[in-house]
């Protein structure tokens, strides 16, 4: 795992105010955490002006206006701007969330909108969060069909019915979004899985083509890796695709008494 230096972040600095775009009528405020590996200075806060009438309507608008004509050193990830890749995830005006569907007006609070990186997540720099253990959780649960039979002639079937139990499921774009508000992860994330990657579990879990799931429950049969939720619900508030990931735990606990019956 890459190894990245935590910025201290209750060393949070005023950072630079960037001169307003002129002649602009209509602008808002962004106020964006910055942090750069190279020098290693404390974070800062660095202050753009958006002329509105030169930028699209989300955040993501704005952070493309702002590194291609103010400041082109900030940095930030995104990919699909449609909220399909999941890219673009940080937290804005408190939320997390993602910057391509999330609205200036949404979330300009006094027409100004304050940017950070993830919660609780080492930062490779600026916005961009450090996702290696998130990424390597997903691997551990094994995100893939696995199977006893023969592999059929044509394709795995499945009825309408059961395919129909992975919706809620399936639209998960691992953003990251609920796992960096849930305070269980903050504090246990080297141990428990977090929702996003539990609710990926889940989906594979209920697969009816799926022939694991004894293994695949045994392997989240942990004090930690499963039974850190708490229930506090900040992963489904959080949610930008408007998914439940604690129900899917709560339907995990369910699975694994049930199997003890
Ligand atoms: S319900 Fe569970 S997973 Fe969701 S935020 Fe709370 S503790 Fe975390
Ligand atoms: S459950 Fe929602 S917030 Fe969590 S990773 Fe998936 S899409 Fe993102
Ligand atoms: S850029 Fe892909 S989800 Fe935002």
């Amino acid at each position: 795992m890459a190894q990245f230096t935590l910025p201290k972040n209750s060393q949070i600095t005023e950072g630079k105010v960037w001169p307003k775009p002129a002649g602009a009528a209509r602008t808002t405020e962004f106020r964006v955490y910055r942090w750069d590996p190279d020098t290693r200075e404390n974070p800062r806060i660095d202050t753009y002006t958006v002329d509105r009438d030169d930028c699209g309507p989300m955040v993501l608008d704005a952070l493309i206006y702002i590194k291609n004509k103010v400041d082109s050193t900030l940095t930030f990830r995104r990919s699909c701007r449609e909220g399909i890749c999941g890219s673009c995830a940080m937290n804005i005006g408190g939320s997390n969330t993602l910057a391509c569907t999330r609205g200036i007006d949404e979330c300009a609070s006094n027409n100004v909108v304050k940017i950070y990186p993830l919660p609780h997540m080492p930062v490779v720099k600026d916005l961009v969060p450090d996702l290696t253990r998130f990424y390597a959780q997903h691997a551990s649960i094994e995100p893939w069909l696995k199977t006893t039979t023969p592999a059929p002639e044509k394709e795995w079937r499945q009825s309408k019915e059961d395919r129909e139990k992975l919706d809620g499921l399936y639209e998960c774009i691992l953003c990251a979004c609920c796992s960096t508000s849930c305070p269980s992860y903050w504090w246990n994330g080297d141990r428990y899985l977090g929702p996003a990657v539990l609710l990926q579990a889940y989906r594979w879990l209920i697969d009816s083509r799926d022939e694991a799931t004894g293994e695949r429950l045994d392997n989240l049969e942990d004090p930690f890796r499963l039974y850190r939720c708490h229930t506090i619900m900040n992963c489904a508030n959080a949610c930008p695709k408007g998914l439940n990931p604690a129900k899917a735990i709560a339907e995990i606990k369910k699975m694994m008494v049930e199997r003890q019956v």
